[in-house]
């Protein structure tokens, strides 16, 4: 991170940003707003493109105002890009990569300097409340820092290795890692900024063409983060910025057979059909998934209560439940559990919700109608096979009645053996359990197929059994600013175990580079 990164401004004062910060924000969100409403092409080869179909973006939160008109790009698009992508890889691959180290530190500069305008739009697409928008495009320009710096401390990932025994000690031998190709990413709506940008600075820094294609709910993020690689300098067909359905334009993308690498984050299930259809053609090719989560919090006895409890409510209803790294589970041992639930019960009624580009909201509304109806479907069963503390329904009147607003809920006494334990439900819905001992606690919070995050609150005797036995890739211990959520680039690098992820390499973290690259020895006799 540099001096001009909007780090300090943003994610070190996330719960009590300064008056500056409110300001520009609300002056960059006047400026959108009056602007809304625009067409917005793909970029293809470094041109404009258009198609036949169209579709509008829409805000969440007031589901008649329209953002933008976006392209339904069609299976022809789709080769296009990969076929521009590709006549751009020879080049690109042999720019050196402290030119293009340099061109991305560029880019990044130029999402520092539109943080606010890409940060508004982030809130009015997402429904995301302004520090959390303005966290996650400050996110995404230290993802794209901590690429680059990756790329130098690693020499370029040129390592000079012995002189082998073979060769009577004259060979000169190199282990280099050279990139793939064209690398598709497609991203998902919770993180519009970080997660398209993040694997896409890794893919271009390491000298992959790309091909990125953001969820359907988030285009227009991805748009402006386009326009910052562009305006970089990034030559045409390098990057290329693609829209439309998943079912066509997505499959397509996944099935051609010279997309080389692809990283997707999003849901297990859809993750699990890309990297079996990915797997269908031609040889193994690299699929970084990550996936879902079902996040654990475990509270002990000697538990500092307030700080799990405010770690707690943050994580579970940040961004209304939809982060894959939500809290959605909480065991507490039952000398502490009525206390404890007391404590999350009060701080969950004082959340406020409503437009989540006012000051002071915390809860916007979650996406689309789908997620909407999901969150009923579940709220119906839970209120049928557990006991409700708060929550449990949606918000209709009133100025919620223009959009998806849901209630942030917490539920006791669902049986250990109910689905919702297993199911990520991507809302905002936690399940909390007494457990008698910290042993079950930690068999219930490892008994599903995820491991992405986990949280734990205890003494630090207990602390180190925690990280020891947990089953996920980030783990937290004692803290009050996020149980389980609230993951840093350089700090905290992101990824997860089990179903929740196949890399097994987090982002944002000093192993993560190399799974965009092959390794090449270079043996060279006299
Ligand atoms: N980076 C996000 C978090 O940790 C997903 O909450």
């Amino acid at each position: 991170m540099t001096a001009e990164s909007p780090f300090k401004l943003t994610y070190a004062t996330m719960f009590n940003p300064p008056e500056e910060l409110h300001t520009r924000f609300e002056e960059a969100l006047a400026k959108v707003k009056a602007g809304l409403g625009k067409e917005y092409g793909m970029i293809i080869d470094g041109k404009e493109r258009f198609a036949d179909e169209k579709f509008v973006d829409h805000n969440p939160a007031n589901t008649n105002e329209f953002l933008g008109i976006f392209q339904k790009g069609t299976v022809q698009d789709a080769h296009d890009a990969v076929a521009a992508a590709k006549k751009a890889f020879y080049k690109w691959s042999h720019t050196p990569w402290q030119e293009r180290v340099a061109l991305i530190r560029k880019a990044a500069d130029l999402i520092d300097q539109r943080i606010f305008e890409i940060g508004a739009a982030v809130a009015l697409e997402v429904g995301k409340n302004r520090m959390e928008a303005l966290g996650d495009v400050a996110e995404t320009a230290d993802l794209f820092r901590y690429a680059c710096d990756s790329m130098e401390k690693n020499n370029g990932f040129i390592v000079e290795m012995g002189r082998d025994p073979l060769t009577g000690f004259q060979s000169t031998n190199f282990s280099v890692l050279r990139p793939y190709g064209v690398w598709l990413v497609i991203s998902p709506f919770n993180f519009p900024a970080a997660l398209t940008g993040g694997p896409s600075a890794a893919a271009l820094v390491t000298g992959n063409t790309l091909i990125m294609k953001p969820a359907t709910d988030t285009p227009w993020t991805a748009r402006l983060l386009a326009e910052c690689l562009r305006d970089a300098g990034i030559p045409d067909g390098v990057f290329n910025y693609v829209t439309g359905p998943g079912s066509t334009l997505g499959q397509a993308l996944i099935d051609h057979p010279d997309i080389a690498g692809v990283t997707f984050t999003g849901s297990y299930d859809v993750g699990m059909k890309i990297y079996r259809d990915f797997a269908q053609s031609r040889w193994v090719r690299p699929t970084i998934l990550e996936l879902g989560g079902k996040n654990p919090a475990i509270v002990s006895r000697h538990a500092n209560l307030e700080d799990a409890a405010v770690g707690i409510v943050r994580s579970a209803f940040g961004l209304q439940g939809q982060k894959c790294s939500a809290c959605s589970r909480v065991f507490i041992e039952e000398p502490v559990y009525d206390e404890l639930v007391e404590r999350l019960v009060a701080l969950t009624n004082k959340l406020t919700i409503g437009d989540p580009t006012a000051r002071n909201v915390y809860m916007g509304p979650v996406i689309n109608a789908s997620s909407y109806r999901d969150y009923q479907n579940f709220a119906e069963e839970l209120h049928q096979s557990g006991r409700v503390l708060t929550g449990g329904k949606i918000l209709t009147e009133g100025e919620y009645a223009k959009g998806y607003f849901v209630t942030p809920t917490l539920v006791a006494d669902l049986p250990a053996d109910h689905r919702l334990w297993q199911v990520e439900m991507f809302v905002p819905i936690t399940t909390i359990a007494k457990v008698s001992n910290l042993e079950e606690a930690m068999t219930r919070a490892n008994e599903v197929m995820y491991g992405l995050t986990a949280g734990f609150y205890g003494s630090p005797e207990e602390v180190e059994w925690f990280f020891d036995r947990i089953e996920a890739g980030v783990t937290y211990a004692n803290r009050p600013q996020g149980a389980t959520t609230g993951a840093w680039p350089g700090f905290q690098p992101f990824g997860g175990w089990k179903a929740s992820g196949a890399s097994g390499k987090n982002a944002g973290g000093v192993y993560y580079l190399p799974l965009y690259m092959h390794e090449q020895i270079r043996t060279l006799v006299k």
